[in-house]
């Protein structure tokens, strides 16, 4: 299947992810492998919101337990390895909840992988079970880029793809 970048997407937010999802579930439809789902969930959704300036995975190191390591991702060099409880993804990993963080500056602990990431959005992904596998992390160069919107929508979309 071939994909083409579209300019005729919804101006509004959900609308939007309402129908990227539909195209994600549609090209992964009868695809298990794991890896696959992530580069292609982080693709269409980079592609999709031109405010995303580095979208992708954190997945959790089955040797380890408790630190992230760098999974599929698009957008510029991003740190290798996060332990559970530092950043913004460590406390997503660490608490099992959605962080909206409108400037990346006020978070402590902050994990600066590029300069020019303002603000961002991090979901845990849990397998069928419920069991922790990864996070989904989104940066933009703007701050205040991310609401309640892009968190319910990434969740339910997320709860989809790794269910
Ligand atoms: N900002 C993240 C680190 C990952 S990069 O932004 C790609 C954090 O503090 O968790």
């Amino acid at each position: 299947m071939s994909y083409v970048a579209r300019d005729d997407r919804p101006a509004d937010k959900a609308d939007r992810y309402a129908e990227v999802e539909t195209e994600i579930l549609a090209v992964l439809d009868g695809e298990p492998d794991r890896v696959a789902r992530m580069a292609t969930v982080a693709s269409m959704l980079n592609d999709a919101f031109p405010a995303f300036f580095w979208t992708g995975f954190y997945v959790v190191d089955p040797a380890k337990g408790n630190e992230l390591v760098v999974g599929p991702y698009q957008g510029t060099l991003g740190c290798l390895r996060i332990p559970f409880g530092k950043g913004v993804c460590g406390a997503a990993a660490a608490e099992g909840r959605t962080q909206v963080v409108p400037d990346v500056h006020a978070f402590p602990g902050h994990i600066a992988c590029d300069s020019r990431s303002a603000s961002e959005i991090v979901v845990p992904v849990f397998d069928a079970d419920g069991a922790l596998i990864a996070v989904f992390d989104v940066d933009a160069t703007e701050t205040g880029a991310f609401d309640d919107v892009d968190a319910r929508a990434l969740e339910q979309l997320l709860g989809k793809v790794f269910d």
